[in-house]
């Protein structure tokens, strides 16, 4: 390829598809590259959208069986046909993908498939399938090239028995005991995936509790819920290692000092992910990484320590999220093409896609403690909502933590049905700097689960919910 680009993409994931689609809007020239046909990159192939149908199609499964009955339908037995359920997810994705597809070829983005390499800043060498390479040339090169699991040298992936969230989401049959090492956001959510198609589960967290990070009341809540759903917890527990035998795979732990085994014929190895840095050259052109992570390190423009490239996702600093990547591609786009923009790192959500949901944003209770912040928190449990009630859905609570003296609203985190779209709500509230009186004083339609966001906000800066007595 002769021609010269004003933007090479390396990775067309949630961070890269985006800054290619906000660049060309805005008039660059742009080519993206992908050692995957498909575009997406995990998010869209193999993690967030794959994951997301199973976890409908799962739970759609568990209402059937469990409660259809409490709202009056007879549905007789319910039955399984996993090689549907897979053949759904995997046509969604295909949509998906093919969407991405159109929208590159729309925007008039380039797409080279093939393994990158950075040559020098404004050169890149891409190792194609038929053996050929091509070199592509620009004035700006973006890594987004996002990350993979964690290896375990003690639980070393065989693809069978031993697995990544990968190959856990392509089981040909439901597994009989499924071991689940990290109890994080893929344990948590393949995990009820497996146990709700009927997979006996248990979780090994090295951690004395699940979803580090997160507020420490809701994962508790979460907790309990999922243990109530049949998951079965062990915290504190650290593996020593595994052996396949036959069909079925060993894992030593110890826990206190005392040593345990546990048999399952799957086991899910979810304890983190590491960024994709390896291959691309950045050693050789000196881009700086972070020491401990292997995170590349850039400036509040993306730029990286060598002029010309940059990077975005779960390649530099803060959460592996999709959403915190899209972010990330359209504010590098947008001052790449000369705009101001910025992504304000204390408002991203995180969400659970567990049944109830769990969804977060802004500092934990813990987090504004250690912080010896003065604060109030309001309390509303989803028991006292009439729409929850009325779903047949009254798990959870919501919680609002605001500024004791300002009110402002500190965090906000919510475990309850449909809790990845209340969280929407909280997380405006954190950009525009809302007070816990605000959210509590906008009208909030009724009947519906975002009162109980309201009442919980109502609750932090009052003392007093509507809907609920909490004394006089
Ligand atoms: P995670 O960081 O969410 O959780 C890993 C868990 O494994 C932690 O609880 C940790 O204490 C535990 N752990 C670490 N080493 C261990 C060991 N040797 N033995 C037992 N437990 C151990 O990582 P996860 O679940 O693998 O997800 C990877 C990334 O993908 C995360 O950064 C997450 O944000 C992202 N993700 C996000 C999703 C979402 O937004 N819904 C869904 C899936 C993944």
């Amino acid at each position: 390829m002769s021609e010269r680009f004003d933007l090479i993409v390396i990775g067309a994931g949630p961070g890269g598809y985006v800054a290619a689609i906000r660049a060309a809007q805005l008039g660059k020239k742009v080519v993206c590259i992908d050692k995957r046909p498909a575009l997406g990159g995990t998010c869209l192939n193999i993690g967030c959208i794959p994951s997301k149908a199973l976890l409908d199609s799962s739970e759609l499964y568990s209402l059937a069986q469990h409660r259809f009955a409490r709202h009056g339908i007879q549905v007789g037995e319910v039955g399984l046909d996993l090689p549907a359920m897979l053949k759904r997810k995997d046509a969604v994705v295909k949509n998906l993908v093919d969407g991405l597809a159109y929208l590159f070829q729309k925007n008039g983005i380039q797409v080279v498939t093939g393994t990158a390499k950075l040559e020098s800043p404004g050169r890149v060498t891409v190792q194609q399938f038929d053996g050929k390479t091509a070199t592509l040339e620009g004035d700006a090169v973006l890594l987004a090239t996002g990350s993979a699991p964690v290896i375990v040298p003690s639980l070393p992936y065989d693809g069978k028995h031993i697995v990544s969230s990968t190959e856990a989401l392509n089981f040909e049959k439901v597994p009989e005991h499924l071991l689940v090492v990290g109890a994080g956001y893929i344990g948590l959510e393949l995990g009820s995936v497996w146990a709700r198609l009927g997979a006996k589960v248990t979780v090994l967290e090295l951690l004395p509790r699940i979803l580090p990070g997160m507020d420490a009341e809701i994962a508790g809540a979460v907790q309990k819920s999922l243990a109530r759903q049949g998951l079965k917890f062990h915290l504190g527990t650290k593996v020593l290692g595994a052996t396949v035998q036959g069909d079925q795979v060993v894992v030593r732990t110890q826990h206190d000092e005392k040593e345990s085994e546990f048999q399952g014929d799957k086991v899910l190895v979810a304890v983190g992910r590491r960024p994709c840095t390896e291959g691309l050259g950045l050693k050789e052109l000196g881009v700086a990484t972070h020491e401990r992570t292997g995170r590349v390190q850039v400036n509040e423009s993306y730029q990286t320590s060598v002029p010309g490239i940059y990077a975005i996702g779960d390649l530099i600093d803060g959460p592996m999220l999709a959403h915190k990547a899209h972010e990330e591609g359209v504010a590098f786009a947008e001052k790449l093409a000369g705009k101001a923009a910025h992504v304000n790192y204390g408002a991203i959500p995180g969400v659970v896609y567990i049944w109830p949901e769990a969804a977060t944003v802004g500092l934990s209770e813990e987090q504004v403690k250690e912080a010896g912040k003065p604060y109030r928190v309001g309390r509303f449990p989803f028991q006292a909502s009439g729409r929850a009630i009325a779903m047949d859905e009254t798990e959870g609570l919501a919680k609002v933590i605001a500024d004791q003296a300002t009110d402002r609203v500190l965090g906000v985190h919510i475990f309850g049905p449909r809790a990845s779209d209340l969280i929407a709500e909280a997380v405006m509230a954190l950009e525009f700097s809302a007070s816990a009186e605000d959210i509590a004083r906008i009208c909030h339609a009724h009947p519906t689960l975002s009162e109980g966001l309201a009442d919980a906000a109502r609750a932090a800066y009052s003392g007093k919910a509507i809907n609920l007595y909490l004394g006089r």
